[in-house]
């Protein structure tokens, strides 16, 4: 099934030169939505990931992170914008495509040693998901991958993240 084509092309959100690739209009297709939660776990089991605990980054992370951890039979930690978690939290700052932001999670969310496995809609400059394996390493924890929906090649993402595997399902 060709999902790419049902992904959105904005021109100029949210600022002028940024070509926004939306995916509401892949979330909205029935057949769209299951072959793209099917393929991501296809090509996580692929890769070998056994995770103990499957990462999603607001917002856009949450829509994919707990289906995968559901079928990888995995636990769920949301990494979180600051100010939204209630308990004590770990904190980094990070450079966006357009912009900045700070992530936070809950500094109990894993034991030492426990296997993550990082999951975004999409990886453009590498600045979130690089803050978030930052984020689940301080925390003792141990980043076993990435999977993305999504990889904008151009902006070279990948290289800023640790040498781990990295699934994605659709590249531009
Ligand atoms: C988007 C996207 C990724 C990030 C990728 O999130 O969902 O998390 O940007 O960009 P990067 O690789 O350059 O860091 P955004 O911060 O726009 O927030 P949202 O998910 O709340 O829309
Ligand atoms: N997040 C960062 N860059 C993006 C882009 N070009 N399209 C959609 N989400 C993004």
């Amino acid at each position: 099934m060709d999902i790419k084509s049902l992904v959105r092309d904005i021109p100029d959100f949210p600022k002028p030169g940024i070509l926004f690739r939306d995916i509401t209009t892949l979330l909205r297709h029935p057949q769209g939505l299951r072959y793209t939660l099917d393929s991501l776990h296809q090509k996580c089991e692929a890769e070998g990931f056994n995770p103990d605990y499957i990462v999603g980054m607001e917002s856009r992370g949450f829509l994919f992170a707990p289906a995968l951890a559901y079928q990888l039979q995995a636990g769920f930690v949301p990494v979180r914008k600051p100010g939204k978690l209630p308990s004590s939290v770990h904190r980094v700052e990070y450079d966006l495509e357009y912009g900045s932001d700070a992530l936070e999670v809950h500094q109990d969310a894993f034991g030492l040693g426990d296997r993550v496995l990082i999951v975004d809609d999409l990886l453009a400059t590498g600045g979130t998901a690089k803050a978030t394996a930052a984020l689940v390493e301080q925390a003792g924890a141990e980043v076993l991958g990435f999977a993305f929906i999504i990889e904008l090649r151009d902006l070279s993402g990948r290289t800023l993240l640790p040498e781990v595997p990295i699934v994605t399902l659709i590249e531009y």
